[in-house]
C-alpha cells in the first residue's frame, strides 16, 4: 500500500465542476461533450483550476440527465466514449489538472440490465440487488417514506405484485446495499475508473445509500426541524444517515488507499446538521471531503455566513477539511441567489469563496458571474419541472450552456444550432471578460493565483476578527486578512494595517491601508497585514 503524501493534493486545490452537456459542444448537436472539455483545457489551465468534477458521464436514458445510470462501465454516447475519457485524463494530466467523476451508488436507471433482470421474476438472480416489499395486508404501501422528487418512494411492479423502492424518480430504483454482491460490484466499478487514472469520485446522495433493513416508518416532522430536514415532509430517520452507511464509505476509502496518490471521495449529503456532515469524514477512514449545504443555503449576510463558517470550524475541528461551494447543478446559481445579479456582490462572493479555509468548488460559469437563465415552459428539460409543475421551477436555469463568445452559438455550439437549453446573457462571455482587468473573470483568476502563492490562504488557520455591523472580517494564517462589506453603505473597518493584495474593486489593489480600511458597498478585500511586511513580501507577489 502506498504511503499517503504529507499534504494530499486536494487540500490545496481549487476544483471546477462541469456539467458536460453544457460546457462545449464539438459536433454541432447542441449538447456539450467530453471532446469539448478536452478542447477547453487551455482555458481551464489559464484559469488555474487543479481538478475537474464532471457530473455523470455514464450511459443513461437521461430521465435525470445521467443520475440514472444504465451502465457504470461505459460512457454516454452523446458525451463520447472510453477513448475520449482516456484522452481527457491524459491531456488534463499534462496541464496539471485531475479528473473527478460522479458516481451514483444509491440507485440505477430502471433500464439498467441489473434492474431488468431483477424485475423479471421474484426468484430472479438479481432480485435482491434492489429493495422489494409486499403491500401491507390491507393493500397499503409498505411504509410511509416520501421520495425526494415528490410522492411515495414505492412503485408497484404489477407482474410480481411487489413494490420497489425509489427515493428519487420511479425510474431510479434504489439498490439494496445490504446485499454484499452490490458492494462487490461497486468495488469493481471504482477500480475500473481508478485504473484509468480518475483522481476520485463525487458520491451522489451519500447519506441515503443504506436504508433501514426493517423499512420502519419515518416519524412526523417536529416544529423545530430545520429546513433541509423538512423537505420530505417527514423526518427521514430510517431512510437516511443509517449507521451502516459508514461501513460502505470505509470500504470505499480502503479501495482509494490501494492507489498512489490515494484517490479522493467527495460526498453529497444534503443535511442541516454540521455534526452529521462531519461524521462522513469518519476517523480519516471515510470521505476526505463532504459538501457543506448549510453554507450553500445560508443567506448572503455577514451574520449568516460568519455563523455557518464558525459552526463548521467547530464541528470539523482541525482534522477535517471543509469544502466551500456557492453554486451547483441543483441550486440556483450564487450570482442570482445571493447577489441578484449585482456585479459588486458577485465579486465579493468569489473573494470570500476563494479565501476560506478549505477546498473551494467552483461551478462552470461562476467565474463569469453567470446568472440563472429563465427557461420557457416548452423548453424545460429537468424531469422535476414536469413532475412538480408550478411547484418547482426545476433545475434548468442553472444548467444552461457556458458562454464562450458574444455571438450566435456563444462559442458553445454552431451558430445555426439551438442548444439543449437556452443561452444566458452573452455579454458575460469569456471573450468579453478575458482582457478586461476589472472583470469578474479576471478577479476570479487572480484570486486563484493568489491562493496558489499564499500558504496563508491555502493552509493557514482561520480566525474571526472584530468588525462593524454588516462586515465580516477574518484572518488566515499569520498575516492575511479578509474583510467583506455586505452592507449598502461605505464602512470604515478599524485596526487594519497593511497592503491590499486583491480587492473586488480592482482599483484598490496594492493600496496601503494605514490603520482603517474603507470598504464601499458590497466590497471585499484581501490584505497582507503589517506584521508580515518584513521579509515576507515577495511570497505574495502576483505574477
Ligand atoms: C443528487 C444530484 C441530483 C440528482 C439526485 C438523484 O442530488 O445532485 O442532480 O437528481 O441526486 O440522483
Ligand atoms: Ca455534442
Amino acid at each position: 500500500m502506498a504511503e499517503p503524501p504529507a499534504i494530499p493534493w486536494w487540500r490545496d486545490a481549487v476544483v471546477y465542476q462541469i456539467y458536460p452537456r453544457s460546457f462545449q459542444d464539438t459536433n454541432g448537436d447542441g449538447v456539450g461533450d467530453l471532446a469539448g472539455v478536452l478542447r477547453r483545457l487551455d482555458y481551464l489551465s489559464w484559469l488555474g483550476v487543479d481538478a475537474l468534477w464532471l457530473t455523470p458521464i455514464n450511459e443513461s436514458p437521461d430521465d435525470d440527465f445521467g443520475y440514472d445510470v444504465s451502465n457504470y462501465y461505459d460512457v454516454h454516447p452523446a458525451l463520447g466514449d472510453l477513448g475520449t475519457v482516456d484522452r481527457l485524463i491524459e491531456a488534463a494530466g499534462r496541464c496539471g489538472i485531475r479528473i473527478i467523476l460522479d458516481i451514483v451508488p444509491n440507485h440505477t436507471s430502471d433500464r439498467h440490465l441489473w434492474f431488468v433482470e431483477a424485475r423479471a421474476a421474484r426468484d430472479s438472480a438479481q432480485r435482491n440487488w434492489y429493495v422489494w416489499a409486499d403491500p401491507k395486508p390491507d393493500g397499503a404501501l409498505p411504509n410511509n417514506w416520501r421520495s425526494a422528487f415528490g410522492g411515495p418512494t414505492w412503485e408497484l411492479d404489477p407482474s410480481s405484485c411487489q413494490y420497489y423502492l425509489h427515493q428519487f424518480l420511479p425510474s431510479q430504483p434504489d439498490l439494496n446495499w445490504w446485499n454484499p454482491e452490490v458492494g462487490d460490484e461497486f468495488d469493481r466499478i471504482l477500480r475500473f475508473w481508478f485504473d484509468r487514472g480518475v483522481a476520485g469520485f463525487r458520491i451522489d446522495t451519500a447519506n441515503k445509500v443504506v436504508k433501514d433493513a426493517l423499512l420502519r416508518d419515518n416519524p412526523p416532522l417536529r416544529p423545530t426541524d430545520p429546513p433541509m430536514e423538512r423537505r420530505l415532509g417527514q423526518r427521514p430517520v430510517w431512510s437516511s444517515n443509517r449507521p451502516e452507511v459508514h461501513e460502505v464509505w470505509r470500504r470505499w476509502r480502503a479501495v482509494c488507499r490501494e492507489y498512489d496518490p490515494e484517490r479522493l471521495l467527495v460526498g453529497e449529503t444534503v443535511l442541516d446538521d454540521l455534526e452529521t456532515v462531519a461524521r462522513y469524514y469518519g476517523d480519516d477512514d471515510e470521505l476526505q471531503l463532504n459538501f457543506n449545504f448549510p453554507f450553500v443555503f445560508a443567506d448572503f449576510t455577514a451574520g449568516a455566513l460568519r455563523d455557518v463558517v464558525q459552526r463548521t470550524e467547530a464541528a470539523f475541528g482541525p482534522g477535517r477539511w471543509p469544502v466551500w461551494t456557492a453554486s451547483n447543478h441543483d441550486v440556483s446559481r450564487f450570482p442570482t441567489r445571493w447577489c441578484r445579479g449585482d456585479r459588486r456582490r458577485i465579486g465579493m462572493a468569489l473573494l470570500m469563496l476563494l479565501t476560506l479555509r478549505g477546498t473551494p468548488f467552483l461551478y462552470y460559469g461562476d467565474e463569469l458571474g453567470m446568472t440563472d437563465v429563465p427557461v420557457p415552459t416548452d423548453r424545460l428539460a429537468d424531469p422535476l419541472s414536469h413532475r412538480l409543475p408550478g411547484l418547482f421551477r426545476g433545475r434548468d436555469p442553472e444548467r444552461t450552456p457556458m458562454l464562450w463568445r458574444s455571438e450566435p452559438g456563444a462559442g458553445f455550439t454552431v451558430p445555426s444550432m439551438e442548444p439543449w437549453l437556452p443561452f444566458g446573457n452573452s455579454g458575460l462571455s469569456v471573450e468579453s471578460q478575458r482582457n478586461d482587468p476589472a472583470s469578474t473573470l479576471r478577479l476570479c483568476r487572480d484570486l486563484i493565483m493568489l491562493r496558489r502563492e499564499s500558504s496563508d490562504l491555502r493552509a493557514g488557520d482561520f480566525g474571526v476578527l472584530d468588525a462593524p455591523d454588516g462586515v465580516w472580517a477574518y484572518r488566515r494564517g499569520s498575516s492575511t486578512v479578509v474583510a467583506l462589506n455586505f452592507g449598502d453603505e461605505e464602512v470604515a473597518v478599524p485596526d487594519v494595517r497593511g497592503r491590499v493584495l486583491i480587492a473586488s474593486n480592482r482599483e484598490r489593489d496594492g493600496a496601503e491601508v494605514p490603520g482603517v480600511l474603507r470598504l464601499g458597498p458590497a466590497e471585499g478585500a484581501v490584505l497582507l497585514s503589517d506584521s508580515a511586511y518584513s521579509g515576507c513580501q515577495n511570497l505574495y507577489e502576483l505574477r
